[in-house]
């Protein structure tokens, strides 16, 4: 299966940066990857109406469990896809840790998701005081028994590992490490979704970049990235794409 390769542009982009977008539609060519850029809400409709057409799928960063209501500042599944999303991240641990996600807050989401007709990116990852500790895995288990619900079985979804430590800090794991957390990741997925969770494809996040993408994209059971600060600007981008 081709990987799934995502850009996650966080709090960054105002209408200006949408030349970027077009940028990497415009140099994917024969692309070996599928691709998604996931900008501010403020820009998924423009980002959206920009590259219809294109091979350059538009996502969310973070939607609402609700689809309507009394929700100041907050945004729905329901929007994201009225604005021409197609994919949303979730439980990303910036959210986690800067709003108190837990995983069964993302699980609701992701089930909202999956109500619009979005196809969730769903991030588990372990900080640096628990990989030290020697949790890793069953912490990043533990996230993916308790973020992803029954409902994902038969649909189209992702799961991000993104460790804490690792995203925009230029830091990454070693390859081994990588194999590893991916290992029970999808050791974890088939006992919660059977054959579903055999077949979505599992990302790497944090730190990725145009001199480390070959290596990791090529690590065992790695199905695509989720790249964070080098997605912002096309040729880094476009750069961790042609290592696909
Ligand atoms: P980074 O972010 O690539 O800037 O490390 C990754 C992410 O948070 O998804």
């Amino acid at each position: 299966m081709r990987k799934l390769i995502v850009g996650n542009w966080k709090m960054n982009g105002l209408g200006a940066a949408l030349g970027e977008a077009q940028a990497v539609a415009a140099g994917l060519g024969e692309a070996p990857a599928r691709v998604g850029l996931c900008p501010p809400a403020t820009l998924v409709e423009r980002m959206a109406r920009g590259l219809a057409g294109s091979a350059v799928r538009v996502g969310g960063q973070d939607c609402r469990a609700e689809a309507s209501g009394a929700y100041t500042g907050d945004v729905s599944a329901e929007m994201l896809a009225d604005a021409g999303a197609v994919l949303v991240i979730l439980g990303h641990s910036e959210r986690r840790a800067g709003f108190g996600e837990t995983d069964a807050l993302v699980s609701a989401k992701v089930e909202a998701a999956l109500r619009a007709g979005l196809e969730p990116i769903v991030c588990v990852g372990e900080t640096l005081a628990e990989r030290e500790a020697g949790r890793a895995l069953s912490v990043v288990t533990g996230q993916v028994r308790g973020s992803l619900p029954a409902a994902l079985a038969g649909r189209d979804f992702s799961v991000a590992y993104e460790p804490v430590w690792a995203i925009g800090t230029g830091l990454t794991p070693t390859t081994a490490q990588i194999e590893e957390v991916h290992a029970a990741v999808r050791a974890e997925l088939r006992a919660v979704l059977g054959e579903s969770g055999e077949r979505a494809p599992i990302l790497y996040g944090g730190s990725v970049k145009p001199s480390n993408a070959a290596e990791i994209l090529s690590a065992a059971e790695v199905g695509g990235a989720l790249v964070g600060g080098a997605s912002l600007k096309a040729a880094d981008f476009l750069g961790i794409i042609a290592g696909a």
